[in-house]
């Protein structure tokens, strides 16, 4: 099994993605070919912004409403590696078949050890076990980078991404009441939580490397 990684130093860089391949939870994860899950390049952009673009205009994932202009992503992605948070792809032979990565939960410094993570799969890709695979990976990459709390926000109508944060160990939180509105309708945001590595149960090491950045 392949790992790549990104230029640049990163505490990930050495992560060993592959064991969430083979048996992510106790399940096949493609049929044939697995993919490489490793952090996203520049290259992967495009892929990934086709895949985002997909999803605004015809799912419930995404808050954002209009296509992304492929720089915002290109910045986006910048941001969280700056950060030394994990952007991850899921690489089939190539072909990206998904993506996720983790920002920072709120930018004040108070939250810096908490992260709120983002997790997209083709179309063509979905139900294959490519979902399962990143977000395993994204929950060690980030206990790895020092995290302790990991925060998903997800439209209380999108039952697939509910199931698959509940399959991963996060539980719900709570729900914000109408607090978006997409395809013409006020949507309910479910926070669903998992706590990382030790959690709340030992204070953090704000001196230790891989530690999450305050945002700006
Ligand atoms: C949500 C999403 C990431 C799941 O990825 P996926 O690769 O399709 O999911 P997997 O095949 O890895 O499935 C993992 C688990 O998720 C749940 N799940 C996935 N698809 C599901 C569906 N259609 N209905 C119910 N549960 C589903 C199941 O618990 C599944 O485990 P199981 O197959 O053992 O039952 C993917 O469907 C997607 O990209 N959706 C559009 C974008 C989006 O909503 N992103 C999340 C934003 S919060």
């Amino acid at each position: 099994m392949r790992t790549e990684t990104a230029a640049g130093a990163h505490d990930m860089d050495a992560y060993d993605f592959t064991r969430h391949i083979s048996d992510p939870v106790g399940r096949t994860l493609v049929d044939s070919q697995p993919p490489v899950i490793r952090q996203s390049t520049e290259a992967d952009v495009p892929a990934m912004l086709e895949i985002y673009g997909y999803h605004i205009q015809h799912g419930l994932g995404p808050f954002d409403i209009e296509p992304l202009h492929p720089e915002e992503l290109k910045r986006r992605r910048k941001a969280m590696l700056k950060r030394r948070l994990p952007h991850l792809v899921a690489d089939l032979d190539g072909a990206i078949a998904g993506y996720a990565y983790a920002a920072p939960f709120r930018k004040r410094p108070a939250y810096r050890y908490t992260v709120e993570h983002s997790i997209y799969v083709h179309r063509d890709f979905q139900g294959r076990g490519i979902g399962r695979g990143l977000l395993s990976a994204l929950v060690d990459a980030c206990t790895a980078a020092g995290c302790r709390q990991m925060v998903a926000v997800v439209d209380s109508a999108n039952t697939p991404s509910l199931r698959l944060h509940e399959a991963c160990g996060f539980n719900q939180a709570g729900v914000l009441r109408s607090v978006g509105f997409k395809f013409g309708r006020w949507t309910d945001s479910v926070f669903l939580q998992r706590a990382l590595g030790p959690a709340d149960g030992a204070l953090p090491d704000d001196h230790r490397g891989g530690t999450v950045l305050a945002g700006d």
